[in-house]
């Protein structure tokens, strides 16, 4: 299976940029540089934060440049995500869950779990026990498929202060249960808007670049009173899945200044 995977373009309407980083243009540019090169993934995934500030207009404007994309996209919410708006604009696969935004995919005898760890009023993830109880039907239905997880809130520590919350409760329920199922092969996931890898207590994880702009490593230290983006560029991943393999490639897909008004 050839994925795309992007995060985090939070969306602004009516030509709004965040920070003066236009997340509408990165994300045209990249579904254009998709649809050069990448037209035959299966799928593209975006892993939360499609839009900022969770309205529905944002959410026309994601389908509006996405419509360009020769890949069907697999979307999930993050933070800054509002599901009812994200319901009435973008469409999901019939065994979606019927609150929450989470569901799988099989092909090819691989499966993708595609998680909602959003917990609305809060940036903090969360997976309540509705969601863990779905997420332990889902595993157990075919134990046998090789699987990768995404979802929007890392589990663990990345060592990135000013971003690491207390993720003590929603990720060790997250990570008790991927660590125990035998064929969950890697995690995904967003919101920290840097690329970082290595695993939890043996699962092997990716975070991705945002497409909308990049959160700065923590040397010298610095919290969200003192932030100011990176001089880095956003990239989406090419991400190849097989059952005895992973394999990301990271592509920068603009300079650090394009689109920066
Ligand atoms: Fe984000
Ligand atoms: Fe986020």
């Amino acid at each position: 299976m050839k994925l795309i995977w992007m995060t985090d373009p939070h969306l602004l309407p009516n030509g709004r940029t965040l920070l003066g980083y236009s997340g509408e243009k990165r994300l045209r540019l990249a579904v254009e540089r998709i649809a050069e090169f990448h037209s035959d993934a299966d799928y593209c995934v975006v892993s939360g934060d499609l839009v900022d500030e969770g309205d529905v207009a944002s959410y026309q404007l994601f389908n509006d440049i996405m419509s360009s994309c020769p890949v069907p996209a697999l979307t999930i919410p993050g933070n800054h995500d509002n599901r009812s708006a994200m319901r009435s604009q973008c469409a999901f696969p019939d065994n979606c869950h019927a609150e929450f935004i989470q569901y799988s995919i099989v092909k090819d005898g691989y499966r993708l779990v595609m998680l909602d760890t959003l917990n609305e009023g809060s940036a903090e993830g969360l997976l309540c026990e509705e969601r863990l109880r779905w997420l332990d039907d889902e595993l157990a239905r075919q134990p046998e498929l090789s699987t990768s997880v995404f979802c929007h809130h890392p589990p663990g520590k990345l060592f990135l202060p000013a971003q690491d919350q207390n993720q003590s409760d929603y990720g060790h329920k997250l990570l008790d249960k991927l660590c125990a199922a035998p064929n969950v092969k890697h995690l995904f996931f967003g919101h920290v808007h840097r690329p970082v890898s290595g695993h939890f207590n043996g699962l092997g994880f990716t975070a991705l670049q945002s497409i909308a702009l990049q959160a700065p490593l923590p040397y010298p230290s610095w919290d969200w009173d003192t932030f100011v983006p990176a001089d880095e560029p956003p990239a989406f991943a090419i991400v190849h899945l097989t059952t005895d393999s992973v394999v990301v490639h990271f592509c920068p897909f603009c300079k650090a200044t394009d689109f920066l008004l």
